[in-house]
């Protein structure tokens, strides 16, 4: 049995275009981990109170393709909070396009990891996260 609901905060919501496909058809694996970084650099940003610059990418797991027309969600948690860097857990769930002599199909998990950054200044100098 998948997971049957997302964990964390909803902070992107996109549609999977034509221009976003791979040779194969299917959704390219970079516009979605694009997708992931932009998500939760937006988080990084919103606890950090500061910019951001993404360290690392880590456990990256695309489970189930993506295709044209799916309403594409990115959810995130933080999971860690250090002295510079925080790691967000993020998870991107779709639902399936719908097609016309189909009944709709549920949301499902499609791709996960966990993203790090880092609090930098102006001139791109980490600083010490601080959280209220
Ligand atoms: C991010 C950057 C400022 C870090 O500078 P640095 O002096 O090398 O930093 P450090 O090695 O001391 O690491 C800083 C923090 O990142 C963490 N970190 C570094 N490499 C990491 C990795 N591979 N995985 C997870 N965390 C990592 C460290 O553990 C540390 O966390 P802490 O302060 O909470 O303990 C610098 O490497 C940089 O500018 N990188 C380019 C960023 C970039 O261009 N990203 C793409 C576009 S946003």
């Amino acid at each position: 049995m998948g997971d049957i609901q997302a964990e964390g905060e909803l902070i992107l919501r996109t549609q999977a275009m034509p221009a976003d496909t791979n040779a194969n058809g299917d959704i390219f694996g970079g516009w979605i981990m694009s997708q992931m970084d932009i998500a939760g650099g937006m988080m990084a940003k919103a606890v950090a109170k500061s910019r951001t610059v993404t360290v690392s990418v880590d456990g990256i797991r695309f489970i189930k393709p993506v295709h044209v027309g799916d309403i594409f969600s990115c959810y995130g948690t933080v999971s860690h909070v250090g002295n510079t860097s925080l790691k967000i857990t993020l998870e991107v769930w779709v639902e399936p396009v719908l097609r016309s002599n189909l009944p709709s199909k549920a949301s499902f998990k499609v791709c996960q990891g966990e993203f790090t950054y880092v609090a930098v200044n102006d001139n791109g100098e980490k600083h010490k996260v601080i959280r209220e």
